[in-house]
């Protein structure tokens, strides 16, 4: 497994919509190690999730992983020509930030819970909700394979943060 270089806002490939995965392509040695690296990267770098177009391929490709905290962590959920829909009209602001924009957070309304529909690194549908800070992190990582940082995503920007200001001034004792 490898660490891959993340790129950072600015580079075209962030704003770029990314390919489908020709489902046919999944099990091949390429896009297996890709996985494997993508989630060994975002590991790295602490993040919870990492979008393919952030390691500069441009394919819709992402891996999660949350709840970094318990001894065992979950695996990490990978998720493959993933679309999502919101279920009920319930918002939420809360904080994001992201590889490709290091060392900076905002505040960034997301839907509270979605419907994902992907395909798996085997190749099967997958199918399930989410809500919460898993659902926002999908949507982070969607974002990510239409082009869309979480700066777009802000109503307002003056919560605008570098990280270090983040840990000093912030209100909601969250990280
Ligand atoms: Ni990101």
């Amino acid at each position: 497994m490898a660490i891959l270089k993340v790129c950072r806002m600015g580079h075209p490939v962030l704003r770029q919509a990314a390919e489908q995965v020709a489902p046919e392509m999944i099990d091949m040695p390429e896009i297996q190690s890709l996985i494997d690296n993508m989630i060994e990267t975002m590991d790295e770098y602490d993040g919870v999730g990492l979008a393919a177009p952030q390691v500069h391929v441009a394919l819709r490709m992402a891996v999660v992983r949350v709840d970094r905290e318990d001894e065992t962590p979950p695996e990490a959920l990978v998720l493959i020509n993933p679309e999502l829909q919101p279920v009920g009209q319930a918002r939420e602001t809360d904080w994001e930030g992201c590889l490709s924009i290091p060392d900076i957070r905002g505040r960034v309304p997301r839907w509270h819970r979605i419907s994902v529909r992907a395909l798996s690194p085997e190749g099967e549908p997958l199918a399930f909700e989410a809500e919460g800070f898993v659902a926002r992190v999908i949507q982070h990582e969607v974002d990510h394979l239409d082009g869309i940082l979480f700066l777009d995503r802000m109503e307002d920007l003056s919560s605008l943060s570098f990280k270090e200001e983040y840990f000093r001034f912030r209100e909601d004792g969250e990280s």
